[in-house]
């Protein structure tokens, strides 16, 4: 039995090979394909850094959207610091403290009302939180089982290999990775690349699409 079933908490954990990769369209469309098989589902950003006009942050907004049912701001995200910069740094200039045992409990609490959560990190898999632990922290400490987003782009092989040896050194709960087309031509022989030598299996490949369509991309995305 996993951590995340010993503690009820059923979802996905999703993480990414870099910041600006896809995530919160994953996160997004993950949630819809949740709510397609009739189930209650939350969209989770506990810490989010960013703000931009009108006072709110992008992902909060498409992951308390797409929830089902919708959330309200304080019910999604939990650290909010408006410059989009590195949230370990934007708390100390605020002069507040991140702690992972009160993220944790949000999670815990959100998932009381929802058959499944979808947690999403905040750049990639080792941005740190405070001083001394950060995202990989809080993963192992939820136990759900992670799904890594790689932006299609050149230099992805490497940082998607990086970070599964970061997850499996960790021995956490790795389902497998997603392709995401950040542009509308790939750099050659990226995919192949990563179809041979990811030791996790494809998830879904969402291809370039604008405007964005979370029903299009929940299309593409398998739920592990
Ligand atoms: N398949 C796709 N087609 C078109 N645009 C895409 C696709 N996937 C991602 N994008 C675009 O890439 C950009 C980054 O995506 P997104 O905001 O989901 O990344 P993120 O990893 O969540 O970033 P952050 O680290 O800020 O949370 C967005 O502008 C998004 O619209
Ligand atoms: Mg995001």
């Amino acid at each position: 039995m996993t951590r995340s079933e010993e503690g009820g908490l059923k979802g996905l954990f999703v993480t990414g090979t870099d910041t600006g990769v896809g995530k919160t369209l994953v996160s997004a469309a993950l949630v819809r394909a949740y709510a397609a098989q009739g189930l209650r589902v939350a969209g989770l950003k506990p810490v989010v850094s960013g703000m931009v006009e009108g006072g709110v942050y992008e992902d909060v907004e498409a992951l308390r959207c797409a929830s089902v049912p919708s959330r309200a701001v304080n019910e999604c995200a939990l650290y909010t610091f408006p410059p989009a910069i590195a949230p370990h740094f934007a708390a100390w200039q605020a002069g507040r403290r991140i702690d992972l045992g009160e993220i944790e409990r949000f999670v815990r609490e959100q998932a009381q009302d929802v058959e499944r959560v979808v947690v999403e990190g905040a750049g990639g898999f080792l941005v740190p939180l405070t001083p001394t632990a950060g995202f990989a922290d809080l993963a192992a400490a939820l136990g759900l089982p992670i799904v890594l987003v790689v932006g299609l782009r050149l230099g992805a092989i490497n940082h998607a290999l990086l970070t599964c040896e970061a997850i499996l050194a960790r021995n956490l709960p790795l389902a497998g990775w997603v392709g995401t087309w950040l542009a509308p031509d790939l750099a050659a022989g990226t995919l192949e690349g990563l179809r041979d030598h990811m030791p996790v299996p494809c998830l879904g490949i969402i291809p370039y699409h604008t405007p964005l369509d979370l029903e299009f991309a929940a299309r593409h995305l398998e739920i592990p």
